[in-house]
């Protein structure tokens, strides 16, 4: 295929404002899936996205377009991700693609993560086609929301394509937008191979297979290939698209976006944004790759059965292949034995792995306290990071301890604007500004990750209704007055639910967390003291009364069966616990325990 029929794009959108249908709709229209093989929402096709209705992962699919200029198109499509936690996929997909249709839905506007995945495209230098979606409502005001967007992200917003992905209106429109006003890819089929590594991922019957963006060259079926950061290099089993299932093809050229299949048995040769290349006529230099993704939440994954270790550190490099900014090391904890300390993007990103992990492996596990990596300056003049409060050194050899900082944006309806500036206050945030776009406040602060990492998402969300969105990035390192906050159940610390925290919020969060603990421990045949303490010194103590009766008491006379039904559950429900010196301690209560009212 020439280079002037092709168009790689992305789709970019804050979450729920139509992405994925809007992509099932293009589908359709290119008449790619019958209508029988449309289910919802193809390209979200994992599980999980199904049933939390969005989408994590990137997707890619390859659809022919007969366009009204009478010529055949081909058109690449990558759904991305809107949550904030999954910038990182958002950032990837961009890098493969020479334009993005923004889609906004037009009864809601503009909102953070329209913000910030917009920025992200015009810093990939793409063409921008404003799709504003949702037109079928009553609700929809297109021009309102044209002039929003040229007013907040200054791009022209006058040939907008209104649409709507639901009822189906006007998708033609967006595919010959994409044709029209997008540009073609460039690069040259003569010169060395020179391929982005995308994506990978592990599938059952083929192994690894790998997405790639084709820059230079052509990638051949029985080719060696190169890995330009590694050196390692395979033979090519397989080149195929995806339309969308997956169909071999000879070869891929220059513009073009495809999977290989290699045979690839190892994990860590497969590094997303890595450049590959042609073994016999090697590229002289890499593509620029990715930002390597840095983790800013920390957490312990321990398999509630011991035995269960091997499996999860397999699982996990499975997961690794596919979510290149998923991050894990091994781990030993005094109570928790062994297992990994693994680092997300954030709080959500973390909640999708541990539900993959349980879902797709049948994995059972344990998982610690979320932690951000704090930055330590010792008495001795060395540096440390921090990612565990568990390993927290003595405080006495301690100069300073430095925490990490964002830089938040709230979108938000004026009527809840005061409790959200009540709730930053609450986690020690600095106002930097506060704007109007439309009838909408936008508040923009500074504030500590610590404060952010546990529920701040999902307390934004209560307090106003679902209404506000936000967006954030890093923004540096601050010293600050923090001290760790250990547990105790019956004297004995429990390392993983220790947690850091400012000296001003360690008491109320002490005490919290032991009247949390106080009912999610189930009573037991003794009585059960929980603490709080920094250092040696207890700021906050509960005690659970002890259980006198026999749980198969009431059963006395009863049925065998009834009795032995609930024996089982007991040891079902064991199987769950963990054992605290004599004390059990549910799985729910590390997490639990933790959230912040
Ligand atoms: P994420 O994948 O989670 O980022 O969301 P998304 O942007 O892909 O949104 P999705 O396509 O899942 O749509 C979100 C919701 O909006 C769904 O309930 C859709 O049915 C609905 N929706 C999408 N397009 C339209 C439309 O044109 N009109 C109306 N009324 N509803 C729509």
């Amino acid at each position: 295929t020439p280079l002037s029929l092709i168009r790689n794009f992305s789709i970019i959108a804050h979450i729920d404002h139509g992405k994925s249908t809007l992509a099932d709709r293009m589908i359709q229209a290119c008449g790619a899936l019958t209508a029988r093989e449309m289910t919802n929402q193809v390209l979200d096709n994992m599980e999980l996205e199904r049933e939390r209705g969005i989408t994590i992962k990137a997707q890619t699919v390859r659809l022919t377009y007969p366009a009204k200029d009478g010529k055949t198109y081909i058109l690449n499509l990558m759904d991305t991700p809107g949550h904030v936690d999954f910038a990182y996929e958002v950032s990837r997909s961009l890098a493969a693609c020479e334009g993005s249709l923004l889609v906004v839905d037009a009864s809601q506007g503009v909102e953070a993560q329209t913000l910030a995945n917009v920025y992200q495209a015009i810093d990939a230098n793409h063409e921008i086609v404003p799709v504003l979606n949702k037109i079928d409502l009553p609700a929809a005001e297109p021009e309102r929301v044209k002039a929003q967007i040229e007013e907040v992200i200054g791009i022209d917003a006058e040939d907008a394509v209104e649409i709507s992905a639901k009822t189906g209106i006007n998708i033609e429109g967006v595919l010959e937008a994409v044709v029209t006003r997008l540009p073609p890819p460039t690069g040259e089929a003569d010169l060395p191979l020179k391929a982005m590594l995308v994506d990978s991922w592990y599938d059952a019957y083929l192994g690894v297979i790998i997405l790639v963006r084709i820059k230079e060259g052509r990638l051949k079926k029985g080719a060696r290939i190169r890995m330009m950061s590694s050196g390692a290099t395979h033979l090519v089993d397989q080149v195929g698209v995806f339309a969308p299932r997956m169909v071999p093809v000879d070869d891929l050229g220059p513009g073009e976006m495809g999977y290989i299949n290699a045979a690839i048995k190892t994990v860590a040769d497969c590094n997303v944004g890595d450049t590959i290349t042609d073994d016999r006529r090697p590229a002289a230099e890499p593509l620029s790759g990715f930002k390597p993704s840095i983790p800013v939440v920390w957490c312990g994954l321990f398999p509630v059965n011991a035995d269960d270790f091997d499996k999860l550190r397999d699982s996990l490099g499975k997961l690794r292949l596919n979510d290149a900014s998923f991050h894990y090391e091994a781990e030993t904890s005094a109570a928790l034995g062994f297992g990994f300390r693994c680092g997300f993007l954030g709080l959500l990103h973390l909640e999708i792995i541990q539900e993959r992990l349980s879902r797709e492996f049948d994995l059972d596990l344990i998982a610690t306290a979320p932690s951000v990596v704090y930055h330590l300056n010792m008495n001795d003049g060395t540096k440390e990071d921090l990612h565990n409060p568990a390993d927290m050194p003595d405080p006495m050899q301690i100069e300073t301890i430095e925490e990490p900082w964002i830089k938040a944006t709230i979108m938000v309806p004026d009527e809840y604007l005061g409790a959200v500036l009540t709730l930053c206050t609450e986690r020690r945030g600095v106002q930097i500004d506060l704007t109007y776009v439309g009838n909408r406040a936008m508040a923009v602060y500074r504030l500590p990750l610590n404060e952010v990492v546990f529920d701040f998402y999902d307390r934004l969300k209560s307090l106003t209704r679902g209404y506000a969105s936000f967006d954030y990035q890093m923004d540096g390192y601050e010293e600050s007055d923090l001290v760790r906050i250990s547990i105790l159940v019956n004297q004995e610390p429990v390392d993983a639910l220790s947690f850091i925290a400012h000296r001003s919020a360690a008491e109320s969060r002490g005490r919290a967390i032991c009247a949390r603990l106080k009912d999610l421990i189930p009573r037991q045949l003794f009585k059960i003291a929980i603490q709080a303490a920094i250092g040696a010194r207890v700021i906050a103590r509960e005690t659970i009364g002890a259980l006198s009766k026999d749980v198969t008491a009431k059963c006395y006379g009863g049925d065998i069966s009834r009795k032995r039904k609930l024996l089982e559950k007991q040891k079902e429900g064991k199987k769950r616990m963990r054992q605290f010196g004599k004390v059990e301690i549910p799985q729910s209560a590390f997490l639990a325990a933790l959230k912040m009212d």
